[in-house]
């Protein structure tokens, strides 16, 4: 596939995977995705998986994510986990405002935007998530909510750091549903936040820019939503839980 830019196509396993079980998908990953040089591959395990996933794909071309990092680099934050803590285990990537923590922790713009400068300072790279609820979409809001969250989301950033940056489009109605956002809502939806990171930054930092999408992803339907001209990627949560779906996500977006 010809694309603008080098797609990133990233596995969120959110709260799944004991270690075990995340060393079998692992090692199934790096023996079915050996020769990809086309995709960047990045696997995003829960902190307890961190240590031994760096193992196992050492030496291999799948990057290391987390789900999540705190703004603070070291202190009394019960729970919390440091970007340096991270680094420990050559983590590369951090997903930041997930709708589920939007949800479920209250994550604000304002809070992502300072993880995000927090991810910068450590030099990796934050994976911001956006997107609208299905109450927002039949409400005419979409625009709205999603330039409101990369207004808020990226407004720590400048220039360089955004692009390093990935963004990720999830519409919130589309996350573990089976729904999948049409061809044409998600280049709409990609195509709105680029012209926002244009506005916001610059014609060039937005071309640069890569915006993932999520929700419901699976083998059937990545050819084509990652065909579209503004989708750089994706980010997956169901289908990444077992080597064989994501090997094939990934293989049909080659
Ligand atoms: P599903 O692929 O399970 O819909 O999850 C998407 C997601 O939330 C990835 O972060």
């Amino acid at each position: 596939m010809n694309k603008e830019r080098k797609l990133i196509i990233a596995g969120n396993w959110k709260m799944n995977k004991t270690v075990a079980e995340a060393l079998d998908l692992a090692a199934g990953l790096k023996l079915e995705l050996a020769n990809v040089k086309e995709v960047d591959i990045v696997v995003c395990p829960p902190y307890t998986a961190l240590s031994e996933v760096s193992k196992a794909i050492l030496d291999s071309n799948i990057r290391l994510g987390a789900q999540n990092m705190s703004e603070h680099n070291v202190g009394a934050y019960t729970g919390e986990i440091a970007a340096v803590m991270l680094k420990e285990f050559s983590v590369r990537y951090v997903i930041l405002g997930h709708s589920e923590r939007r949800q479920y922790q209250q994550e604000s713009d304002a809070l992502i935007a300072r993880k995000a400068l927090a991810v910068h300072r450590a030099a990796l790279k934050p994976i911001v998530c956006i997107g609208e609820t299905l109450a927002e979409r039949e409400a005419g809001q979409t625009e709205q909510v999603l330039s409101t969250q990369v207004r808020g989301s990226l407004a720590e950033l400048d220039k360089e750091q955004m692009v390093e940056t990935v963004v990720a489009y999830e519409p919130v109605w589309a996350i573990g549903t089976g729904k999948t956002a049409s061809p044409a809502q998600a280049q709409e939806a990609h195509a709105f936040i680029r012209r926002v990171l244009a506005g916001m930054f610059d014609e060039t930092v937005a071309r640069k820019v890569r915006i993932q999408y999520g929700g419901s992803v699976k083998p059937a339907n990545a050819r084509e939503l990652m065909s579209l001209p503004d989708v750089d990627g994706a980010l997956v949560g169901g289908a990444a839980l077992e080597a064989r779906s994501f090997t094939d996500i990934i293989k049909n977006s080659i």
